[in-house]
């Protein structure tokens, strides 16, 4: 268990070391002489070990053959100077035990290329490829770096409910719940649970519930209670947008801070997204170059500009100015009041600003009711971080704080109190300025790795389209 993985020995094991290691073989190539190199990789790194396997090993003809692309194996032997440029050691095999052989004929991974599509479909086997490889080591590196950077500030991490009642963001975008149980509590057969059963409930046990669209409105009730805290977990939209950017299921990591008002709310999520890709950029080197050498041959120089300069604060009303004095033929029409589109974003971050930017104070006709009344009676205080290439990454507000404004906002909105009553009373008892944020954690790594489809940075991605696993 102890055992060395190859990112270890590549790195910083002793010529001369013993190693025992498995994984799963990349490539083999048999030279004429009597001996064979096998490409092996673990998953600790993106770089292969190179194995030498020779007719000193036993069984070695039997077993050499069975040795191809995807099968399993453990090999014991000795760490040597490689001749080759490319790596530091080699290793050479005293014994090869095959583990788990993988027919060439059909094994779905072949030398060559897929596309990002076909791997979408052997979503059991794409992890193996360079690329997924890449993209599963630095969602994990993003993921630490994410509670570090919580944790160091002094953050609790607060876990909220995946079932729900409330809609956070008001949009109706909600997986509702039911149960197949009749009201016997038998497991219903696909009939007995259909629709038409007059037993089935359409409802959790009785009441109308759903997945969670956001975890805020809870953080909120530990923000209020026990200071700086986040959550940090799967949510769900059941927006039904097939494009690059939006999935049924995604992960968000949401802090909320009393005590704080919009302005700090903007540098902790500057902090924040600075903060996270240095730790990525120094953790994962190899995969990130990777990233820049075969996805995209910007993505460094653009994380190194975005860590080098600040985000640009632009107000919604300016940057709607900046749209409508831009002589454009627009899809969508750009007018006070309307939402930004893509197409918008776009043309902020990549070519008029060219860097991160946050658009804050948007009109309230368009953002949820929680979100704080300006004086002017026409604007919140809303915050949308937008990135080049990827558009919308955070979202956030400061809270209505003021329990009369909170009302008549939900009127507004057609919210019935009643059924927020406990959001209600953290406005009654210790009402304070509390603001936070939710980050889009798929987003944020098509941020960092260049990749275009956020299919692709998820292991198992739900759309409309597809949930086949
Ligand atoms: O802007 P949103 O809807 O904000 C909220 O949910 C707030 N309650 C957050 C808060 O203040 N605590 O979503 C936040 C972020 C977006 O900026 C985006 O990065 C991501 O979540 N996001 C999605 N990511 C992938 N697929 C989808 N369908 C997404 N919808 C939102
Ligand atoms: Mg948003």
């Amino acid at each position: 268990a102890d055992r060395p993985r190859i990112a270890t020995l590549l790195a910083d094991a002793p010529v001369g070391s013993a190693v025992d290691v498995s994984g799963w073989v990349r490539t083999r190539r048999d030279s004429k002489n009597g001996f064979s190199f096998v490409e092996l990789n673990d998953g600790s790194c993106m770089s292969n070990l190179q194995v030498v396997v020779d007719a000193s090993v036993p069984g070695y003809e039997e077993t050499i053959r069975e040795v191809h692309t995807g099968a399993s194996v453990r090999v014991t032997g000795e760490l040597k100077e490689s001749p080759g440029a490319k790596q530091r050691v080699e290793m050479h095999a005293a014994t090869l035990e095959l583990i788990g052989g993988a027919d060439s004929e059909t094994y779905p991974l072949q030398k060559k290329r897929h596309s990002f599509e076909f791997l979408r479909e052997i979503a059991h086997l794409r992890p193996r490829t360079n690329t997924f490889g890449a993209i599963a080591r630095v969602r994990n590196a993003l993921c630490w770096s994410i509670h570090n950077f919580f944790q160091q500030r002094g953050f609790l991490y607060v876990h909220t409910p995946i079932i729900t009642t409330s809609d956070c963001e008001g949009a109706g975008e909600m997986f509702t719940v039911t149960t197949l149980l009749g009201h016997d509590g038998e497991a219903g057969s696909a009939e007995k649970g259909s629709q038409d059963d007059p037993d089935f409930e359409h409802d959790f046990f009785g009441k109308r519930a759903a997945l969670t669209v956001s975890g805020q409105l809870e953080a909120e009730i530990y923000a209020t209670s026990l200071g700086p805290c986040y959550t940090f977990g799967p949510t769900f939209r059941a927006e039904n947008s097939n494009t690059t950017r939006h999935l049924a299921e995604f992960w968000m990591v949401e802090p909320e801070m009393p005590f704080c008002e919009l302005t700090d709310n903007m540098q902790l999520a500057e902090d924040f997204i600075k903060t996270t890709i240095g730790d990525v950029l120094e953790r994962c080197r190899e995969d990130m170059e990777f990233f820049n050498l075969r996805i995209d041959k910007t993505i460094l120089a653009t994380l190194d500009h975005i860590l080098q300069n600040e985000f640009r604060r632009v107000s919604y009303t300016e940057a709607v100015e900046v749209l409508t004095s831009v002589d454009r033929e627009w899809d969508y029409p750009v007018e006070w009041g309307h939402n930004l589109q893509a197409e918008h974003e776009r043309y902020l971050t990549e070519e008029h600003f060219r860097q991160p930017i946050i658009v804050y104070d948007y009109p309230r006709s368009i953002k949820p009711f929680y979100m704080y009344c300006n004086e002017d009676g026409k604007t919140v205080r809303a915050m949308d971080v937008l990135v080049p290439g990827v558009g919308e990454i955070i979202g956030g507000s400061q809270r209505e704080d003021r329990l009369d404004v909170l009302e008549t906002r939900m009127a507004e909105c057609d919210l019935d109190p009643e059924e927020y009553w406990w959001y209600l009373d953290l406005r009654r008892f210790g009402s304070v300025p509390h603001s936070g944020f939710g980050l889009g954690l798929e987003r944020m790594l098509l941020l960092l790795t260049g990749m275009q489809n956020i299919r692709d940075v998820i292991p198992f991605p739900r759309t409309p389209r597809s949930a086949d696993f």
